[in-house]
C-alpha cells in the first residue's frame, strides 16, 4: 500500500453554504460555524452544555458525497392542484447540533428551501400552544421566539384552538419564577443545573404538549448559580425575581465590566438605563479563561453594589462639606507627615481598583517615604468548586503584586501596631476586622480614607473623600490567577464622587507633592513608567455580544 502524500490528505474543513470554514477534531456542524460566526439558528444547543438535539430549530441539508444515494424522507405533501395531500419524498435534515463535522462535507442551511420550510414548521410547533405574552414578558426584545419568526417563519398562526393551558408564575426558589405555558422545554436549564452548577435539582415532567419543567419534589432551586438558569432560557419560561417587570431590555446600554464579587474574576455585561443613571443586571460575558458562560448569583446581583451603601459626599468630622474643603481639612489634619513617615500607616484596598491603589501606593512610596502597608476589603466568605472563591474581593492579587517587595500586613497587624502610627491614610471602608476593634485601635489618630461605600472605615474617618464605585470609571483589577482585566465604566457618578486615584492626587498635591495625573490617560502613562511593581499590561475587555 502506498502511503498517502500530505497533500492529499483531506482538510479539516467543511462548507457551509459554499464557504469553507474549518473544524476541530469532535466539532459538531453547529461548534464549527459558531466558532466561524455563522449563526445556525437554535434553541437547546448551548456551547456550554452537552447536546440535548430536541428543538429541531438546527436542521440542515446534507447533500450526499458523490456517488452515494440522498437520505430521503417520505412525507404528505399538500398539492394546491388535487385540492389534496399527496405522497412525496424530501431529503432527510440532520440536527447541526448534533451532527459532527467530516472533511469535505457540504453542509447547506440558509440556501436550502427545504431547511426553510423545517425552520418554519419547527417555529410554527413550537408557538402552537405558546401564549404570545410579549407585552408582559420579561424576556421580550431578546427572546429567541420573537428572533425567529421574524427571521424564520413570518406566518400567521392557523391553529384556532384554546391552546394548552399550563402553570403560570410558578415560584422555583428564592430568585427564579417559572411560566409552563412558555417553555419550549428545550432542557437548557435542567443540563445547566446537572452538568455546570452540579445540583440537578430541575427535570422533565409529562410528554408531548402537556411537558413541563418541575423542582425535585421537596427541593427549591436554590443553589450558588440559580440567576444562570434564567440566563440560558432562550425565551421568557424563566424570569429573575429581581429583574422581572423592572425594565424594558431594550431601554438599556451595556458596559463591559468584571465582576466585583470575587476574587475569580467572571468577565460581565452590566446593563443599566442610561436615561435614569440606574443599574439593572450583572450578566455574564464569555471568556473560557475564566468564566466560559456564566456567573453565580452573587455576582449577577452585585450589580447593586454600584449604587447602593455608597459614601456619596465629602465629610469632615462629623460635618458634611465639599470635596475641596475635605482635602484642605485633610491637609490641615496631617500636617507635615512626610517629617514622619513611619508614623503613617497605608491601608491599601483589595475592593479598589489597581488605579486607586497604585496612586495611594505611590503617594505613599515615592512622595512621603514610608512602606508601612496594610491590606484590608472584605472578610472571607464560602467558596465553591465551581466559580465562586472565598476571597470576596476583586483585587487581591493586584495590591500584592503592586506591593512586591514591600508586603502590605492584614489589617488584624495594624490593630495590634496602632501605637506605632499618628495617621491612617486608607483606602475603601470595608474591613476583615472587627469593627469595634478597629474603632478602639484608631481612637484619637488622623483618619483620612478615601471610599466608595459606607463602612467601618469611612464611620472612623476625621475627613472622608467619596470615590466612584467601580461601575462609575473605567478600571483594572487582577483576578486570584494573576489575569489583569480592564473593566469599563456604565453609570454617570453619584453625588460628589470622584475617581479615587483622582482624590489621592489631589491630596497629594495639598500635601505639596507632585501628584500630577489629573486624566486618567496620565494616570496610566505613570503607571506604565512607574517604579511599582505593576503587572503587565491589562487585557481589554472581550468577549462576544451575541448570547449563545
Ligand atoms: S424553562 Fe427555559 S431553559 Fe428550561 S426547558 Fe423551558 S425553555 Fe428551556
Ligand atoms: S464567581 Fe466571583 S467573580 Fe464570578 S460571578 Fe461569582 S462573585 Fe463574581
Ligand atoms: S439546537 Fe439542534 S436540535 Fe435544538
Amino acid at each position: 500500500m502506498t502511503a498517502q502524500a500530505p497533500s492529499d490528505k483531506p482538510a479539516n474543513t467543511i462548507k457551509i453554504d459554499g464557504r469553507e470554514i474549518p473544524f476541530e477534531p469532535g466539532d459538531t456542524i453547529i461548534r464549527a460555524a459558531h466558532r466561524a460566526g455563522i449563526d445556525i439558528p437554535h434553541y437547546c444547543w448551548h456551547p456550554g452544555l452537552s447536546v440535548a438535539a430536541n428543538c429541531r430549530m438546527c436542521l440542515v441539508e446534507l447533500p450526499p458525497p458523490p456517488g452515494r444515494p440522498a437520505m430521503k424522507l417520505d412525507v404528505l405533501q399538500w398539492d394546491a392542484s388535487k385540492n389534496a395531500y399527496v405522497y412525496s419524498n424530501k431529503p432527510k435534515l440532520q440536527p447541526a447540533c448534533q451532527q459532527a463535522c467530516a472533511p469535505g462535507m457540504e453542509v447547506l442551511s440558509e440556501s436550502s428551501d427545504n431547511v426553510a420550510q423545517a425552520r418554519a414548521a419547527v417555529q410554527e410547533l413550537l408557538l402552537l400552544n405558546h401564549p404570545v405574552d410579549c407585552p408582559i414578558c420579561d424576556q421580550a426584545g431578546e427572546c429567541r421566539l420573537q428572533d425567529y419568526w421574524l427571521l424564520h417563519q413570518r406566518s400567521k398562526k392557523r391553529m384556532k384552538q384554546e391552546i394548552v393551558h399550563k402553570p403560570k408564575a410558578t415560584s422555583f426558589g428564592p430568585t427564579i419564577v417559572y411560566d409552563a405555558e412558555r417553555c419550549i422545554v428545550c432542557t437548557r436549564c435542567v443540563r445547566f443545573c446537572d452538568e455546570v452548577a452540579k445540583d440537578p435539582v430541575l427535570d422533565e415532567r409529562e410528554r408531548g404538549n402537556l411537558k413541563e419543567i418541575i423542582v425535585s419534589p421537596g427541593r427549591q432551586l436554590d443553589n450558588n448559580y440559580t440567576l444562570m438558569t434564567e440566563h440560558v432560557c432562550p425565551v421568557g419560561a424563566l424570569t429573575s425575581k429581581d429583574f422581572r417587570f423592572k425594565a424594558r431590555v431594550w431601554f438599556l446600554r451595556s458596559a463591559r465590566t468584571i465582576c466585583q464579587g470575587c476574587a475569580t474574576g467572571c468577565n460581565a455585561y452590566f446593563d443599566f438605563d442610561p436615561r435614569s443613571n440606574t443599574p439593572h443586571r450583572h450578566r455574564p460575558r464569555e471568556n473560557k479563561d475564566v468564566n466560559a458562560y456564566w456567573m453565580c448569583d452573587i455576582g449577577m446581583l452585585s450589580y447593586r453594589d454600584a449604587v447602593e451603601n455608597r459614601l456619596l459626599e465629602a465629610s469632615v468630622g462629623t460635618g458634611p462639606s465639599t470635596v475641596e474643603e475635605a482635602v484642605s481639612a485633610a491637609k490641615d489634619l496631617l500636617g507635615n507627615v512626610g517629617a514622619k513617615p513611619e508614623r503613617v500607616a497605608i491601608v491599601l484596598s483589595a475592593q479598589h481598583s489597581l488605579e486607586d491603589n497604585w496612586a495611594l501606593f505611590t503617594l505613599a512610596r515615592t512622595y512621603l517615604g514610608t512602606d508601612r502597608f496594610f491590606v484590608t476589603g472584605k472578610p472571607l466568605g464560602e467558596g465553591d468548586d465551581v466559580l465562586l472563591s472565598e476571597d470576596r474581593n476583586p483585587n487581591t492579587a493586584g495590591v500584592l503584586k503592586l506591593c512586591e517587595g514591600t508586603p502590605p500586613r492584614p489589617l488584624g497587624d495594624l490593630l495590634k501596631m496602632a501605637d506605632q502610627f499618628d495617621s491612617v491614610i486608607a483606602l475603601g471602608s470595608h474591613v476583615e476586622v472587627d469593627p469595634k476593634e478597629l474603632g478602639a485601635a484608631l481612637k484619637g489618630k488622623k483618619v483620612v480614607v478615601i471610599a466608595a461605600h459606607e463602612g467601618p472605615l469611612s464611620k472612623l474617618a476625621k475627613v472622608a473623600l467619596p470615590a466612584c464605585s467601580w461601575a462609575e470609571v473605567d478600571a483594572t483589577y487582577v483576578n486570584k490567577k494573576g489575569r489583569v482585566q480592564t473593566s469599563e465604566r456604565a453609570l454617570a457618578a453619584r453625588g460628589s464622587a470622584l475617581p479615587g486615584w483622582q482624590l489621592v492626587g489631589k491630596l497629594g498635591r495639598a500635601l505639596g507633592f507632585a501628584t500630577s495625573w489629573r486624566k486618567l490617560s496620565e494616570l496610566r502613562k505613570a503607571m506604565a513608567g512607574g517604579d511599582a511593581a505593576l503587572p503587565s499590561s491589562p487585557e481589554s475587555a472581550k468577549g462576544t455580544e451575541a448570547q449563545p
